[in-house]
């Protein structure tokens, strides 16, 4: 039998099939795979064209390195994301559902940076000139010396860019409307996404351009199709909220010039995406903390402290087996929280009810909001209430064990800036004298959290009674 000539690779996961399907059996992505040339072998080729390379020289790990200069947008919010601004010759991804806001957000990011003497220029395969025009205008910035153009085919936007003036950034929205012409597929494709990313990203690192590109996400957070170019990109930024409240927030997924766990706080007016420089004031502006069932958690995102209310409502089920809901957290965190509570405090929830949301649309990840759920349950299934003026933050451990977490300090101040008196946590009095201005409850054990809810509630009782 002759030895096939070409084999299927799949350009999403990189599986190699002997025919061509239209869905991956590996990875499950439609219409991505392609035929690629094997005759002889993978490396075959290269091997039988060998010339001799040319000798460099190799480097050691010292030595003198310069820091990238960087172009700062001054959007603080998006600068702080970014690492402290764009670095030249560098590419950006910004990913984010549709109508998020990610046009307007460049835009401004255009505006400021040709307003400071940038050459800057903005590309929209998505919109009409008229349009872009249409949004500068309400935002204010019609001024701003941005360069425009409506274009999609990769060729002719690089031959326009690259005459005068190198510019300082381009901004392609969005990749998915770009075609390039060394690609033989329809505008949109993985192939053509990948083809367009790697021509524009060449052209970055080349010219010292700075270029961000724009990916739409699918409903289920990922980037569709530029999943191919992440690997491919310095820098992938996601620009996250929901529909039914005002905030946005900006959040670095990977960086190669900067942090991924610093988050950009944005909040969308009617003149556009407004800075937010105090989120915790923003997250807790419409607290109800006369209601049972809702704890402050002292979080932290990235290096900046961020404070918000979980509310949990628990209520006895007619079901077998009882509904567990969460918004904002992690279902599972909440499983363990649960079952923590039950083995090593005695609260039975077992036969409950048990719905967990974390107030203003905000997604926490952190495990050290443990702490604050429990109180909520707690405060929701006893009807006591949690003292206003308190905060809590601790990672719970399976045995019931509250484990300390980084930066007491910060969030402790945070907590102090805001109003708050007292803070509940894993903090020793040693450390916690150095952080107070607050005063610090040190809780080493869940069923200590639910003692202190227990004669909390006791002395609400003796005190109206
Ligand atoms: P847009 O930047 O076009 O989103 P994307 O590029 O991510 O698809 O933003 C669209 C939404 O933002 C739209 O629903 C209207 C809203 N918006 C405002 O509320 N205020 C404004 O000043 C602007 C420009 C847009
Ligand atoms: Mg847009």
């Amino acid at each position: 039998m002759a030895k096939p000539k070409s084999s299927f690779v799949c350009q999403n996961c990189g599986a190699v099939s002997q025919r061509w399907q239209g869905k991956c059996e590996s990875c499950g992505e439609w219409n991505s795979i392609l035929e690629e040339d094997i005759s002889g072998g993978i490396g075959a080729k290269v091997a039988r064209n060998m010339r001799k390379g040319r000798v460099f020289a190799l480097e050691g790990l010292q030595g003198t390195h310069v820091e990238a200069p960087r172009m700062v947008s001054g959007i603080s919010e998006l600068d702080r994301v970014t690492g402290g601004g764009f670095v030249p010759g560098s590419v950006i991804l910004l990913g984010g559902e549709p109508g998020i806001g990610k046009s307007t957000l460049l835009i401004q990011a255009c505006a400021s940076l040709a307003s400071l003497g940038n050459r800057v220029v903005y590309i929209s395969g998505e919109e009409a000139v008229a349009q872009v025009r249409m949004r500068a205008d309400r935002l204010g910035l019609n001024k701003a010396p941005v360069e425009l153009a409506s274009e999609t085919s990769v060729e002719d936007i690089l031959a326009t860019i690259s005459t005068g003036a190198m510019p300082g950034l381009v901004v392609i929205d969005s990749i998915q409307t770009m075609f390039t012409d060394t690609v033989e597929s329809a505008p949109g494709t993985v192939t053509q996404v990948r083809g367009s990313a790697q021509a524009l990203i060449r052209f970055a690192k080349l010219s010292g351009a700075s270029v961000i590109l724009v990916g739409h996400v699918t409903k289920d957070g990922q980037i569709a199709g530029p999943r191919v170019v992440e690997h491919m990109v310095d820098a992938v930024l996601s620009f996250e909220g929901d529909g039914s409240h005002h905030f946005r927030i900006l959040r670095g997924v990977k960086n190669r010039f900067g942090p991924t766990d610093e988050i950009g706080v944005f909040e969308m007016t009617g003149a556009g995406l407004a800075e937010v420089s105090n989120p915790s004031a923003l997250f807790l502006s419409s607290r109800d903390s006369s209601a049972s069932g809702t704890a402050v958690f002292a979080g932290m995102e990235g290096t900046r402290p961020v404070l918000v209310e979980f509310q949990a409502l628990v209520a006895p089920s007619s079901l077998g087996t009882p509904r567990r809901a969460v918004v904002g957290w992690d279902s599972n965190r909440l499983a363990m929280v649960v079952a923590v509570l039950e083995a090593h405090a005695g609260v039975r929830l077992a036969q409950h009810d048990v719905y967990l949301n974390v107030a203003g649309g905000l997604k926490i990840s952190e495990p050290a909001a443990d702490l604050a759920v429990a109180a909520a349950l707690v405060s929701s299934l006893t009807g006591a209430h949690l003292p206003r003026d308190t905060v809590y933050f601790g990672e719970l451990g399976l045995s019931g064990s509250i484990r300390p977490v980084v930066h007491s300090g910060l969030r402790v101040k945070e907590a102090a800036k805001l109003g708050f008196n007292q803070a509940q946590g894993p903090v020793k009095a040693s450390e916690a004298s150095e952080i107070s201005p607050l005063q610090v409850h040190h809780i080493a054990h869940i069923s200590a959290l639910v003692a202190n809810i227990a004669q909390q509630s006791t002395s609400d009782k003796a005190r109206k009674g």
